[in-house]
C-alpha cells in the first residue's frame, strides 16, 4: 500500500440557491513514501478541496484516503499527530511576534516550555527570521509569513507536509528560498504533499506530478512523461505579418503531432513533432515556398505549459488570474 493513498474521493459543495460544484470528482491517488507529489491546477480545480480531505478538515461525500495505512476518514485523531498542513493562506497570530508564533504551536502540542522555546528558535533559525523573531507578525511582509506558517507545520516534526500553494504571492526571491527549504525537508525524509498553480514549481520540487483540472485527475507522472505527451519538440515560430497566420498554421498542422497553438494575434504559433530536427526543414521549407515571412522560427523541448494546454485546452493561470501569454 502506498503512503498516501486515495481511491474515488467525491466532494460537492452545495451553496444555497446555485448549482452543486463537483470540487472532487472521483480523485484516485498513490503518493510513495519520501516522495514529492504536486497537485497541479488553476483556480478551482479542487487543489485545497483534495488537501482538506487529507488532513481531515473536511469529509469527502464518497471515497477512501489512507495515510500510512490509516483511514483519513474514521481515523482522524490518529492522522492529525503524523501531519503537517501549511494552508493557502497562512494561519498566524497577528499580535504575537513570530517567536510567540511558534512557541503557541508547541505548546498546542503539548510540549514542555523549554522544549517548546528550544524547537521555536531552531525553526527561526532554519527559516531565517531571527531578525524578524521579536517584531510582531502583522509588520512581516508575505513572504515571512509563509515562512512562519511553514515553521509552525513542521514543528512536530510530521512525517507527511501539506503545503497548499506555498508559494503563490511571493517574490521571486522568496519564491527560491522556500523551495530552498522545502528540498532540504524532503532531503530529511518528510513526504510533501503539495498543490500549485506554476508549472515550474511542479518541474523543479515534485517527483510525481497530478494534473487536476475541475475535481478530475487529468494526467499523471514525473514532469518528463508528461512532456513527453506533448510531442518530443515543440516547433515554435513568429511571424512578420499576422495576415499570413492561417498559411502557416497549415503548414503546422501538416507536419505537427498535435494540433498547432497560435496565440490571440495570430503571430506566435507552435506545434509539437515528433522528428525534430527533420520536421523543421521541412516546415521552414513549406513556409519560404508559401511566402511566409518570418520573424524568428526555432525549436525547444516542450514545458509543462505546454502539457497543461493540451490536456485542459486552456492555459496555465498566471499570478493575476489571467490566462498567461506562453
Ligand atoms: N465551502 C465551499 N462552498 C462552496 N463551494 C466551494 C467551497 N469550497 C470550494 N468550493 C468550490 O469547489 C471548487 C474547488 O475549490 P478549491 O478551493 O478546492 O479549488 P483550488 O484548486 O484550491 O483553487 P485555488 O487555486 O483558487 O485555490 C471551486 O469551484 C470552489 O468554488
Ligand atoms: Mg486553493
Amino acid at each position: 500500500m502506498n503512503f498516501i493513498q486515495a481511491r474515488g474521493l467525491v466532494k460537492i459543495y452545495t451553496p444555497k440557491g446555485s448549482e452543486p460544484v463537483h470540487a472532487l470528482d472521483g480523485v484516485d491517488l498513490d503518493v510513495r513514501h519520501g516522495t514529492v507529489r504536486a497537485l497541479l491546477g488553476p483556480n478551482g480545480a479542487g487543489k485545497t478541496t483534495m488537501v482538506k480531505v487529507l488532513t481531515t478538515l473536511i469529509k469527502p461525500d464518497a471515497g477512501t484516503a489512507t495515510i500510512n495505512g490509516i483511514d483519513v476518514v474514521r481515523r482522524g485523531h490518529d492522522i492529525r499527530p503524523i501531519i503537517g498542513v501549511s494552508g493557502q493562506y497562512a494561519a498566524v497570530d497577528e499580535n504575537l511576534t513570530g517567536l510567540e508564533n511558534l512557541d503557541m504551536v508547541g505548546r498546542l502540542y503539548h510540549l514542555g516550555a523549554r522544549a517548546s522555546r528550544r524547537r521555536a528558535r531552531e525553526l527561526i533559525e532554519l527559516f531565517d527570521l531571527t531578525e524578524a523573531q521579536n517584531r510582531p507578525v502583522k509588520g512581516f511582509s508575505g513572504g515571512m509569513r509563509r515562512r512562519i506558517d511553514l515553521a509552525g507545520a513542521i514543528f512536530s516534526r510530521p512525517q507527511v507536509l501539506f503545503l497548499d500553494e506555498p508559494t503563490t504571492g511571493l517574490d521571486p526571491r522568496s519564491r527560491l528560498s522556500m523551495w530552498d527549504v522545502i528540498t532540504s525537508l524532503v532531503g530529511e525524509g518528510t513526504t510533501v504533499f503539495l498543490t500549485t498553480q506554476y508549472l515550474e514549481e511542479a518541474d523543479r520540487l515534485a517527483d510525481d506530478i497530478s494534473v487536476i483540472d475541475g475535481g478530475k485527475v487529468i494526467a499523471e507522472g514525473t514532469a518528463d512523461e508528461l512532456k513527453a505527451q506533448v510531442g518530443g519538440q515543440q516547433i515554435e515560430l513568429t511571424l512578420v505579418d499576422d495576415a499570413q497566420s492561417e498559411t502557416a498554421r497549415a503548414v503546422l498542422e501538416r507536419f505537427g503531432s498535435a494540433r498547432p497553438n497560435a496565440s490571440a494575434d495570430g503571430r506566435n504559433l507552435s506545434v509539437g513533432v515528433n522528428d525534430g530536427p527533420l520536421a523543421l526543414e521541412r516546415v521552414l521549407g513549406e513556409l519560404n515556398r508559401g511566402g511566409v515571412r518570418l520573424h524568428d522560427a526555432g525549436m525547444r523541448r516542450p514545458t509543462l505549459d505546454d502539457v497543461f494546454l493540451k490536456l485542459t485546452g486552456h492555459l496555465a493561470i498566471d499570478e493575476n488570474g489571467e490566462e498567461a501569454a506562453s
